[in-house]
């Protein structure tokens, strides 16, 4: 048996290996039927809903959140999606010209393209740090970030763990060594809630964005935004609206501003005390079990794969979460208009096995990023690296 006896809570098609959980996750249906009810008390009276009882029942899914998080409600905004989180962070902060941010080359593309977009703007310069991949140890990852501080550095933009490589980047020490030289973190930790643990006061980082759609599995457009109290009278929401000018105050205009942006759906926010709940009664030990059942999971994955390409493990084991991504020998360019690699669309189509295959820039390189959630099982890893090889070779360059 391949799957997971897990697998029935969630609606995943039996008929495909899902070894990507890491790009959008999947919803179980307790958290969906949760997110039902949720719509349809709002349906019977919109009014009542959106304008007299939400602010109370985001501060309960606040709190719930906050608690899992290691931060006090009142730093925490609910946003759509960590993109929003970080495009307002940066859109926020008072960067002037000649001002430099920094970011590694192994930063997620679209909030890349946030930086530069807002350096741009501001005339600051974006300075990129190469992180290594594969590399042996943390300090890869930070020498050469400390590295490119020079006195000019505002800001540093970094990922809690990396879309392409899925690395868990130590991101205490960073944030440490950024503070001991002036800069200010922003942490991408899209990935991090429910795969790593989180303690965001402590850590201490002025600016932290997490997705709870990815590994706490709440219905898509579930997110937050931690800011550090002495950074919170600068913070505007990408979407400016009645909190602006609002005459309240038993709350701060972080929060006021935050939490209302326009008619839109709250369900998924309101969902995730349940998928909290949810991730913890699934094993033994709750959520900490189910992360390190990921966790071994995936680092068998690993080894099953690298053992059937003839390779060594990229990355230490200690900077691995629920993603492991591995080396590929180069490929064949993917076709407009979606440019997906070939080997990707071989691997979905003709064996029903569901993971990307995304490159690195410089120098570039293909790598292959499996994931693992409670839905998953051994023998899916055990039939991607059966056929691997074969399809690696019939997708391989002339
Ligand atoms: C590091 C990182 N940042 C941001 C995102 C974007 O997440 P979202 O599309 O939910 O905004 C991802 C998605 O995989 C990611 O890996």
């Amino acid at each position: 048996m391949t799957r997971s006896p897990l697998a029935e809570h969630w609606l995943l098609d039996p008929a495909i290996t899902f070894l990507n959980h890491g790009s959008f996750g999947a919803c179980p249906r307790v958290v969906l039927d949760e997110q039902s009810r949720w719509r349809e008390r709002m349906e019977r009276e919109p009014v009542l809903f959106l304008h007299r009882e939400i602010e109370g029942l985001l501060d309960s899914a606040r709190g719930a959140l906050a608690q899992f998080v290691g931060a006090q409600p009142d730093d925490l905004a609910f946003v759509v999606n960590a993109t929003t989180g970080v495009n307002t962070v940066l859109r926020s902060v008072p960067l002037v010209a000649g001002d430099e941010v920094l970011v590694t080359d192994q930063e997620y593309n679209a909030c890349r393209n946030a930086l530069d977009h807002i350096a741009a703007r501001r005339g600051a310069r974006v300075v990129v740090a190469h992180v290594p991949f594969p590399l042996r140890d943390e300090a890869e990852v930070i020498a050469p970030i400390v590295a490119a501080v020079t006195p000019r550095t505002r800001l540093l933009l970094v990922d809690f763990v990396t879309s392409q490589t899925g690395l868990v980047m130590p991101i205490r020490r960073i944030v440490e060594a950024m503070h001991a030289r002036g800069v200010a973190v922003l942490v991408d930790g899209a990935h991090a809630p429910g795969m790593v643990p989180l303690e965001l006061d402590a850590l201490g980082a002025e600016w932290f964005t997490g997705n709870c759609h990815k590994w706490l599995c709440t219905p898509k457009g579930s997110a937050f935004l931690h800011v550090r109290r002495d950074r919170q009278a600068e913070m505007r929401p990408l979407v400016i609206s009645h909190g602006a000018n609002s005459r309240r105050s038993d709350r701060s205009r972080f929060r006021i501003e935050a939490d209302w942006i326009g008619t839109h759906d709250p369900t998924p926010w309101l969902c995730i005390p349940t998928a909290l709940r949810f991730l913890g009664g699934l094993m033994p030990g709750g959520i900490e079990a189910l992360r390190a059942h990921n966790r071994s999971l995936v680092l068998e994955g690993r080894r099953l794969v690298c053992e059937a390409l003839g390779i060594e493990a990229p990355a230490p084991e200690a900077m691995i979460g629920s993603l492991a991504s591995i080396p590929l020998p180069p490929g064949k360019a993917g076709e407009a208009p979606l440019f997906l690699d070939p080997l990707q669309v071989r691997l979905f189509d003709a064996e029903r096995i569901e993971l990307p295959i995304m490159g690195l820039d410089s120098p570039p390189r293909r790598l292959l990023r499996i994931s693992a959630q409670a839905y998953n099982a051994r023998g899916e890893y055990v039939r991607l690296a059966a056929v691997l090889p074969r399809l690696l070779r019939e997708t391989a360059p002339d």
